[in-house]
């Protein structure tokens, strides 16, 4: 008798176990001058559609080990999109409870996701005295942090292990998957997790990185006034705690309707269905470019697919609505 071949099995333990691992791939055709490689990081690969899963994964799996989180532990979060769905998606695997505070601009896509994920949903619907929903949103947090016995707050703006999700995925995979230096790292910030930990790990091996931040115009991240934005994902009304500017080399902000404009030219010339972000990192690019020394090889983060805007960036007449908001402030977002 032939002893059976051995097999080694590779089967998840969880669909949190398909997080990561996430493919590159250059764009050629988009940007087809042979003296300049772009090369695109597809965070949207992860399974639950954006590279959030990695923020939730990360956050639950390491407070389930150091004891801060169990099995029926209440996390509360402010969130109207990818991190949200992401960390239902971890509570559902882990036993975890959680309640998702959202206000009127979340989408009735993310909405209905949340819903069909279980989480519970607090929407609040007061305008805050900066002119958005924010700041009700983090109160709405605080009383729930106070009404609920043992509710942990997730607060992914001032939370360490945000930026060390990144670090130890996309920027340590990103390091391993390119043998030659990049000269710029391109990433759409938002807590700024996603930027500092890729380019922390980044720039241990490839010292001479440049990093440049795409916002959206209208945020205040980097400073400036806010001003109104609709692409959720990019751009905050505050500062987040997380935030190291001395650690950016160049700031970019990209408008509503440059974003769309990069969305669809991606999608035309690359076949890539990616969100509004992805877009306002495409435009970034194209406007810094012309500028760079060559050769250069430049690296991007592509966070989530374009599903979740299809009522938005792949829009023509959300895209007709945002040329004409931009027409009537001269460029300028306004609040
Ligand atoms: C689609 C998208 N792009 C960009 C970002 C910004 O990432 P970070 O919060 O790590 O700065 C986010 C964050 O939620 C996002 O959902």
């Amino acid at each position: 008798m032939t002893a059976a071949p051995s097999v080694a099995e590779s089967v998840g333990a969880s669909v949190f176990d398909c997080v990561g691992n996430t493919p590159v791939v250059a764009l050629r055709r988009l940007f087809p001058d042979p003296d300049v490689e772009v090369i695109a990081k597809l965070e949207l690969m992860n399974p639950g559609g954006s590279m959030k899963d990695r923020t939730a994964r990360f956050i639950v799996e390491s407070g389930l080990r150091d004891g801060s989180l169990a099995p029926g532990s209440h996390l509360v979060e402010s969130s109207s999109g990818n991190f949200g769905i992401a960390l239902a998606m971890a509570a559902r695997v882990h036993g975890l409870r959680f309640t998702c505070v959202v206000d009127p601009k979340t989408t009735s896509a993310n909405l209905a996701i949340l819903r069909s994920l279980g989480v519970e949903v607090e929407q609040v619907t007061e305008v805050d005295e900066a002119g958005g929903y924010l700041l009700t949103r983090i109160r709405r947090v605080q009383e729930l942090l106070a009404g609920i016995p043992g509710a942990i707050w997730v607060n992914q703006y001032a939370n360490d292990r945000n930026w060390q999700a990144y670090y130890h995925g996309t920027g340590a995979e990103l390091a391993t998957q390119l043998v030659r230096p990049p000269s710029y790292l391109f990433a759409a910030v938002s807590t700024t997790g996603s930027i500092l930990g890729c380019s922390r790990r980044l720039r241990e091996r490839f010292p001479g990185l440049r990093v440049v931040a795409v916002d959206a115009a209208g945020s205040v991240i980097f400073g400036g006034t806010p001003g109104r934005r609709e692409i959720p994902g990019i751009g905050s009304s505050r500062v987040p705690e997380l935030c190291r500017p001395e650690e950016v080399d160049e700031v970019v902000r990209v408008d509503d309707v440059d974003a769309a404009l990069g969305c669809r030219e991606l999608l035309a010339k690359e076949g890539i269905f990616a969100g509004g972000s992805t877009g306002s990192v495409v435009a970034a690019i194209g406007r810094v470019l012309p500028r760079l020394p060559r050769p250069c090889r430049l690296v991007a983060i592509f966070p989530d697919r374009g599903d979740r805007y299809l009522d938005l960036v792949y829009d023509d007449d959300w895209l007709a609505a945002a040329r004409a908001r931009r027409a009537d402030t001269g460029g300028e977002p306004r609040a």
